[in-house]
């Protein structure tokens, strides 16, 4: 379930942030994004940050270490971290600000270019020595036969979550965010989970997989673990949708349905 985002920074983060980086300017809201409980734009006299944050209680907070931990391996794909802080009650984690707006997914847009290549930047990053889920695990629920898992193993440092919105077009060249998720699994997984957000935004599921095919992996990629993938992806969206009142997982379900019948349909 998302996490509701508070409007305005409480006064122990405030505290924090102030101790880690010195007085604040300017507080700015950052409105994308669903998981952080708090994100805001902040200013102080000699830097600007994105802070984001979670309650040391939430289920989730483990995803802040988790983006602590990745950053040093995905400098140049991803903001610089200055700090992660655990007191009072709060994670936060402060990156530096990256200039630049969500990325555009729809056909033809000039920053799909720019999105393969850092990913294939990050492709070339051998996995960290980091604790990380698996991706074989992660969808060990969403498969009828067990073996299908085996295709999804690998020792790849994946991101794994395509939102635009984690996506950040800056002048130097495209910039992932939002690493929580981050998971080891076969290389060709991260070009294979972009392209339902490519169907989501417009292609067909040609045109999808012809633009994941500029990943470098893509031709490792397996056609019956392809076939797997659009499986478990339909069925991940379907829970996805259903466990969310509000529309969404609408778009991201209709396009695993659209790929899942590309690639497994039989006449
Ligand atoms: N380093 C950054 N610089 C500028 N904006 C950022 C930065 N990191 C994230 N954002 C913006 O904040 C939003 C929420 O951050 P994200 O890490 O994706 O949190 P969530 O877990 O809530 O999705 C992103 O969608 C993006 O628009
Ligand atoms: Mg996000």
């Amino acid at each position: 379930m998302p996490t509701p985002r508070l409007t305005e920074l409480p006064d122990a983060a405030l505290r924090l942030i102030e101790k880690a980086s010195g007085p604040i300017v300017d507080v700015g809201t950052v409105h994308a994004g669903l998981n952080s409980a708090l994100a805001a734009r902040v200013q102080t006299s000699t830097d600007t940050l994105f802070v984001k944050g979670l309650p040391l209680d939430h289920p989730r907070v483990w995803t802040q270490k988790r983006e602590a931990d990745i950053s040093p391996y995905v400098q140049g794909i991803a903001p610089g971290l200055r700090w992660h802080l655990e007191a009072d009650g709060w994670s936060l984690l402060g990156f530096q600000y990256a200039e630049g707006g969500h990325a555009d997914f729809t056909p033809g847009s000039c920053d799909l270019p720019a999105v393969s290549a850092a990913m294939a930047q990050l492709a070339r990053v051998p996995a960290p020595a980091v604790e990380l889920k698996a991706m074989e695990h992660r969808f060990r629920g969403y498969v009828d036969d067990p073996s299908d898992l085996s295709w999804f193993a690998g020792n790849s440092l994946l991101h794994t979550e395509w939102n635009p919105h984690n996506v950040l077009m800056t002048k130097a060249g495209a910039r992932f965010v939002d690493w929580g998720w981050a998971s080891t699994g076969a290389a060709w997984i991260d070009p294979a989970l972009w392209l339902l957000w490519l169907i989501a935004h417009g292609h067909t599921a040609v045109q999808a997989e012809t633009e994941a095919a500029t990943h470098p992996a893509w031709e490792t990629a397996p056609p019956a673990g392809l076939d797997a993938l659009a499986r478990v992806q339909r069925r991940i969206w379907d829970a996805i949708a259903d466990a969310n009142p509000d529309d969404w997982a609408k778009p991201m379900q209709a396009a695993a349905r659209t790929w899942d019948e590309h690639r497994n349909a039989r006449p």
